[in-house]
Order: structure tokens, then sequence, then C-alpha cells
């Protein structure tokens, strides 16, 4: 009697502290530049694979429904590489789970490709090491090879598929810091993080960023995680959140990510700041606003966001271990 080809494994989404924006190979997904994140503990998404002969195409659920035609596009592509590594053509029932609310503006491409890629390979019996199983999560969703390994990532570019993957920096308890999310908008963004990758390009100040910004902020968000120091930390965090939306705005077409209840957070934060309450901002493709606090401050914090008007939802997310095979 046959195995059965089943396997469900659990991936943590990822808060980038340097931001993955530009490819230098859209395909292979190969980033023009080094990104740093944190795994977010809470926030993940759990994915079974079957692979099974008597299926005559793929099967996709992603929370309760059928994948919409995009979604299924992508998977049934990513499926088929991983066919290709285990020389089979096995369809799929590929059955996904977020933790977090459906449609909350929450990416879920990293976590969603890091427990497909984990759960695909396991179900194929295919022994990857977490070097190679970074590099096939990269080519589902770029920012999905940050959420393979432990902790705090490092995603290195490359000019070949081979060498860009990404690697913890530092465990999970390496540093008692929380991302805490303030949600303002839980509908679809306009630009697609695929699409804006694209223009990027386009900005006029593009290639300084990648050339003369990105070397030195890189190595001074390595350099404050290492020391757990707080203040650059955060410093450097949101000069780069700045610098990623100030390359969004100039690009053609421009991307205008933020709306008026992200702009009223950040002066928040501002203010909270000045009156003692160290918090520094992060913001991806869409308007929700990432705020990263020491962990004892992250209930204060929370508070102080719930309060605001604007803020629809606020979840907190401590650092938290990548990507596991559940069984
Ligand atoms: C702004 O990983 O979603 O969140 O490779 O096209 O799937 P694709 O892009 P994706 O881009 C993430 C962009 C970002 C920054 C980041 O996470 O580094």
């Amino acid at each position: 009697m046959s195995k059965s080809l089943m396997a469900t494994a659990q991936a943590p989404a990822n808060i980038a502290f340097i931001k993955y924006w530009g490819k230098k190979d859209s395909g292979l997904r190969l980033p023009a530049n080094d990104s740093i994140s944190m795994n977010l503990g809470g926030i993940n998404t759990t994915t079974t694979v079957e692979f099974d002969a008597q299926l005559l195409a793929d099967e996709v659920i992603i929370n309760g429904q059928p994948a919409d035609e995009r979604a299924y596009g992508r998977v049934v592509k990513f499926l088929d590489k991983i066919r290709q590594l285990a020389s089979q053509d096995l369809k799929a029932k590929v059955t996904s789970q977020n933790s977090f609310p459906t449609g909350a503006g929450l990416a879920s491409s990293a976590s969603g490709f890091a427990a497909l890629a984990l759960a695909a390979v396991s179900a194929l019996q295919l022994e990857l090491s977490e070097r190679e199983l970074s590099q096939l999560a990269r080519q589902g969703s770029g920012s999905a090879c940050r959420s393979i390994p432990d902790g705090f990532a490092y995603w290195k570019t490359a000019d070949n598929s081979v060498d860009s993957f990404a690697y913890s920096l530092h465990s999970a308890d390496h540093w008692a810091i929380s991302d805490v999310i303030a949600l303002v908008d839980q509908s679809e963004k306009s630009t697609s993080s695929t699409d804006g990758h694209k223009s990027a390009l386009t900005s006029p100040f593009f290639k300084t960023r990648i050339e003369e910004y990105l070397p030195t902020q890189l190595e001074k968000v390595k350099t404050a995680l290492t020391q757990r120091n707080f203040k650059d930390f955060g410093q450097a965090i949101e000069e780069e959140a700045l610098n990623l939306h100030a390359i969004c705005l100039t690009s053609k077409p421009p991307a205008i990510y933020w709306n008026s209840a992200t702009l009223s957070i950040i002066h928040s934060i501002r203010i909270w700041r000045e009156e003692g309450l160290e918090a520094y901002f992060t913001i991806d493709a869409g308007p929700n606003v990432h705020v990263l606090v020491e962990t004892k401050n992250a209930e204060r914090l929370k508070t102080k966001l719930t309060e605001l008007p604007e803020v629809e939802e606020v979840l907190i997310a401590q650092s938290a271990v990548g990507a596991r095979v559940l069984s």
C-alpha cells in the first residue's frame, strides 16, 4: 500500500525592518537589495497539502473558500516547481488557514508561501535544508523566504537563485520587542506589492536608495539588533519606512499606500515619544501601521492606539520561530 503523501505546516508572517522593494529578476523573485525582518508570533498560516493520484487538477482552499483565479494560478505555478523538484506529477489538495482576520490588510503571502513550501516538500518527503527551503519559498513570494528561519532574519540578494535565501540573524528570544499593529483599513490594497516592485525601479530616487542609502542602513539595523539598542533601532526603521514610501510616492505610476488614519497614527507616535513612550513605526505596502516597542510597553501602547478613533483593531505580535511541520 502506498504511503499517504500529506503534511501540515505552519509559518509566521514577518515584518521587514529593511524592506524588500524592487526586483532584479521578477520570475525568480531576486530582490534588488538585502532585507531584514522579524517573524510575527500568532500571525500565521497553517497549510495542509495532500498529493493524490485521484485528483485531475489541483484544489486550493484558502480560509474555507476556493481560492480566486489569481491566487489559484500562483499556487499551481508554485506546486509545479515542487513537482519538478520531486520528478513527479501528482495533483494536490491545498487547504490553508490564516490565524489573522481575513482581509485585515495584513500581507498573507509571506506566511502563506512559507507554509505551503514546507507542507508540500514534507508531503513529498523531499529532504531540503533550511537554506534550500528558503530559496524555494522565495519563488512563491519574495518575503516568504524570511518566514522560514527563526526569529530575526536576513535575506541576501544575489545574481542567481541558489544564493538568494534568508537565514536567522538571531533566535526569537534574542530580544523582547513587539510589533503592535494598528489596523486601519481591512480592505484589499489598491496597488499589489507585486506591481509596486515593478514600478519602484522608475523612481528617480531608486538608484540612490540601493547604492548609497541601504548599505549603511542595513548595517545600522543589524548593529542595533545585535546590541539590542532600541533607540538606534527605532530611528533606523522609521527612516527606512519613510525612505520606502518616498520611492512609492515618486514611482510611475505613483503608489500612495497611506490614508489619513496612517498619517494621524504617525503623528500620535511622535507625540507619545516626546511624552516618554519609546515607540517607532514602520509601514508596508498598505495603510496599516506597525509600531515597534519593547515588550514591556506593548499593552500600554495597544491601549493608546485602541483609543484613536481611526484605528479599527490592534494586534500584538512578539518575535517568533520560523516555519514548522505540524504533522
Ligand atoms: C512592502 O513579498 O509580497 O512588504 O515577491 O511580489 O510576492 P512578491 O512581493 P512581497 O513584497 C513585500 C513587500 C513589503 C516589504 C517587505 O516585506 O520586505
